[in-house]
């Protein structure tokens, strides 16, 4: 295999084997191709990448897509008698892919007054150290699953912490659920307390282990995590980049977010032309590589992502939050780049990409550029998808891909009701006379507006249900 192929779907993918058939009745949107910043109406950018099949059949079987239909049509043959899901009126979408979250800074979230430096000193070092029991670890990624699946995430690229244990607790309930998730151990081995330091060969023994329990296995990836460059030693960053070298891994750390951190690495690293080339030099840049925010980087840097292949997560509620800066996505974009979105919780508030497509819009109207909602949603299905390598999958409702799927009401409270009833009345049955409406659910939607989450084609999440 080569390097960076990620493995296939083993006999052991974890859908059990008793997923019965599903089918689901809703109005289906998702994405072709990329939308670009074209301006929402624009109809040739709209209609070769975006795909709005209103009053459709889902069908899914053995825990993937097996037809779309009109349900005009009826269900296909051999398919007579099934119960019907019904969400008329209701949108159904692949379910969201977060690319860059924290797991155990659920315990941190909303936490006030300080930018990135001293967030991570106050808040996060301390309690990730709880992470080393296990069973800390293994309530904590219990609770990150659930919480992602009722925020509207059926996949993420995912920060645990330095310990063993709390990799191997997300790996294992990802597994069981037959969810898509990439991790891996957290790797740092200076600037941090007691109880958060790992070292070069205890790290590489501990992320050996991993990779050989869980890589591959089922919907699983390792991801070699560098947390950032400053709290990992030049060696440990070498070895990180040898770990690189075995197929499929993904490489995920954080890259020019905050212009103290950016001080910091250049004094750690005097002879790096920048930030980003700290971990060129490491080997740590190809196609799997994930690196969250990227604020302030140049144009060079930007030029060795795109010729990497490499791909910015971009955290802009995060970004806020901690007053970090504010990533220009339409230079990015004329760059070449590959962005996807992700909600960094807990430097972000919000598990919802949905919220977050919201702050991206605004991060991006702060720089004279109007984000789409095409865009913005394309950015967290098929792009993000894409990015990882991982469209076969994931990230479109289409034969064949799994059925990660989730539905949502339009309108949640009088004052969405009404402003989703007046763009309703303008409709014209096109793809972009959807957009207005598609805008405002974007901007006003959150996770009270999530029905249902299915991974695998088995419900992980409804709405007002226990769900076992
Ligand atoms: N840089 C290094 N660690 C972190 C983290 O946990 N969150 C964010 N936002 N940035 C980081
Ligand atoms: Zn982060």
């Amino acid at each position: 295999m080569p390097v960076h192929a990620v493995p296939a779907l083993t006999q052991d993918a974890a859908i059990p084997p008793a997923t019965p058939r599903r089918v689901l009745r809703a109005d289906v949107l998702d994405f072709t191709g990329d939308p670009g910043f074209a301006a929402p109406a624009e109809a040739e950018g709209v209609a070769a990448s975006v795909r709005w099949r209103p009053d459709h059949l889902v069908c899914i079987e053995g825990g993937r897509i097996a037809a779309v239909r009109p349900a005009a049509e009826g269900l296909p043959a051999g398919w007579e008698g099934e119960d019907i899901g019904d969400h008329r009126g209701r949108l159904l979408m692949p379910g969201f892919i977060d690319t860059h979250v924290h797991c155990p800074q659920l315990d941190v979230i909303a936490s006030h007054g300080t930018a990135l430096l001293d967030w991570l000193n106050t808040y996060t070092f301390p309690a990730e150290r709880r992470y080393a029991d296990p069973e800390v670890s293994r309530q904590g990624a219990a609770r990150f699953l659930r919480a992602l699946w009722a925020h509207g995430s059926t996949s993420a690229v995912v920060f645990p912490t330095v310990h063993k244990v709390s990799a191997e607790a997300l790996f294992a309930q990802a597994h069981a659920q037959g969810m898509r998730l990439v991790t891996g151990k957290v790797l740092m081995n200076r600037f941090a307390p007691a109880g958060l330091l790992d070292d070069v060969d205890g790290a590489e023994r501990d992320c050996t282990e991993l990779i050989a329990r869980w890589h591959g296995r089922g919907r699983l990836a390792y991801a070699v995590t560098v947390r950032f460059a400053p709290t990992s030693t030049p060696e440990q960053l070498a070895m990180a980049g040898r770990l690189c070298q075995v197929p499929g891994t993904f490489m995920q750390t954080h890259v020019a977010e905050n212009q103290d951190e950016v001080r910091w690495v250049m004094s750690l690293y005097p002879q790096a032309r920048s930030y980003l080339d700290v971990y060129d030099r490491a080997g740590l840049l190809g196609p799997r590589a994930v690196l969250a925010h990227g604020i302030w980087l140049d144009a060079r840097d930007r030029a060795v992502l795109r010729e990497r292949g490499a791909q910015i997560a971009h955290c802009p509620g995060s970004n806020l939050f901690l007053g970090s800066g504010l990533f220009d996505w339409a230079q990015a974009q004329r760059e070449g780049l590959h962005v996807s979105l992700a909600s960094d919780v807990g430097g972000g508030t919000s598990l919802c990409l949905l919220r977050n497509m919201g702050d991206a819009y605004k991060v991006q109207a702060l720089q004279g550029t109007r984000l789409s909602a095409w865009k913005a949603l394309h950015a967290a299905t098929l792009g993000a998808a894409q990015a990882l390598g991982l469209d076969a999958e994931i990230g479109r409702v289409e034969p064949g891909c799994m059925a990660d799927l989730c539905v949502w009401d339009w309108a949640v409270g009088e004052v969405a009701g009404h402003r989703d009833a007046l763009a309703r009345e303008a409709l014209d049955g096109s793809a972009a006379g959807l957009h207005p409406r598609l805008f405002a659910w974007m901007t006003l939607g959150d996770e009270r507006n999530l029905a249902a989450t299915w991974v695998a084609g088995r419900p992980v999440y409804l709405r007002g249900e226990h769900v076992t």
